[in-house]
């Protein structure tokens, strides 16, 4: 079976199409780079001995996007590409809107006018805000969005729902992701943040590593265990292998499917216990100091995972421990990848 990957050369993206070929599948990637370099395309080659077809195209760009679909005799799509910073997002909610609604609209457009009905679509917890209950099950309403970021996942999942429920036949699965860390056990690829990192498990890295000075955490007066955040950290393997579970359940569905999941551990981490757990496991001290609450934060969030388990037959198997050792070989590793690229 062949499977569209687009945002492949990214973090979810790359891990994703990893696993995918490991599962046999035949991947082909389109990945525009504005959050990923052509090297770990190089790698991906490296961990599977497979190179997947790779178009270097903005999903933006209709008519090409089309073509490629047309072209390759693509089973299914699982789609990634999209930008995915809040606070960007809040600067500048016009791209975001742009970018995150008119892909995916371009991708269920091309989806129809070349007979393709399976789509995984790449969603996140942001969806839910401040739950009232935890851990948050699927059955939860969506809040107010706390940013355009999280609004354009809101409007993506009725998208497709809609789409679903109307006379395109259309087989979709959206999944929830709650805070992916850590990278592949190769050491080959992993998360790549443009600039300054805006996700705590990468400003760790970069801290560790000398690029940045001090982590700031932000926030130790919430009422949580230790007074910081909670939130449930999900290995990237164990993520990417969500999806392959997800595809494959809609292809192998003689009915029409519409369904949304969380993929999450089920356990809630502290900002301060992600920060012991990464001295601990790499034995090393991280320079950190506590600042103000981060603007937009919620308090605590983790994951109900009896829907994931049920439906997929998935569940993370990855400690924090593991996360945070995978993402420092990673981070160790990253310049030697980008000097000869
Ligand atoms: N944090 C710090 N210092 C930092 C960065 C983060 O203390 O330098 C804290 C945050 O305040 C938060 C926790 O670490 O309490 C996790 O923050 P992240 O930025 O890593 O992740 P978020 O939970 O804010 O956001 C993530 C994804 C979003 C997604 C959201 C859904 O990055 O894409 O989960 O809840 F929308």
């Amino acid at each position: 079976m062949k499977i569209l990957v687009t945002g492949g050369l990214g973090y979810i993206g790359s891990h994703t199409t990893v696993e995918l070929i490991k599962n046999n599948f035949e991947v082909v990637i389109v990945d525009n780079l504005s959050n990923s370099e052509f090297f770990i395309l190089e790698n991906i080659k490296q961990i599977t001995g497979v190179s997947p077809k790779f178009y270097n195209l903005d999903l933006l760009d209709f008519k090409k996007f089309d073509q490629i679909v047309k072209e390759n005799k693509i089973h299914g799509i699982i789609h990634f590409a999209a930008f995915k910073s809040v606070s960007e997002s809040v600067l500048h909610p016009v791209k975001y809107y742009e970018n995150n609604i008119i892909s995916l609209l371009n991708v269920l457009r091309a989806m129809n006018l070349n007979g393709i009905s399976n789509l995984v679509f790449s969603s996140s917890c942001t969806v839910y805000g401040q739950p009232d209950t935890l851990p948050v099950s699927e059955d939860s309403p969506f809040k107010m969005a706390e940013s355009p970021y999280a609004y354009s996942k809101q409007v993506s999942e009725n998208i497709i729902k809609d789409v679903s429920s109307s006379s395109d036949k259309l087989n979709a699965i959206s999944l929830r992701y709650f805070n992916p860390v850590g990278a592949h056990s190769s050491g080959l690829i992993g998360e790549l943040p443009l600039g300054v990192p805006d996700n705590l498990v990468p400003y760790i890295t970069q801290t560790a590593a000398g690029i940045r000075e001090e982590l700031s955490v932000f926030g130790n007066d919430y009422t949580t265990k230790d007074g910081t955040a909670i939130r449930d950290y999900i290995h990237i393997e164990d993520l990417a292998r969500a999806h392959v579970k997800a595809i494959s359940k809609i292809l192998s569905c003689n009915s029409q499917l519409y369904d949304y999941i969380n993929v999450g551990t089920g356990i809630g981490h502290s900002v301060l216990e992600v920060i012991n757990s990464f001295e601990k496991v790499n034995n090393l001290k991280l320079n950190y100091s506590f600042k103000e609450r981060r603007n937009g934060d919620i308090k605590e969030i983790y994951s109900d995972v009896k829907k994931s388990e049920e439906v997929l037959g998935w569940k993370a198997v990855f400690s924090l421990n593991e996360m945070m050792k995978s993402a420092w070989v990673w981070q160790k590793n990253i310049k030697n990848f980008r000097n000869i690229s």
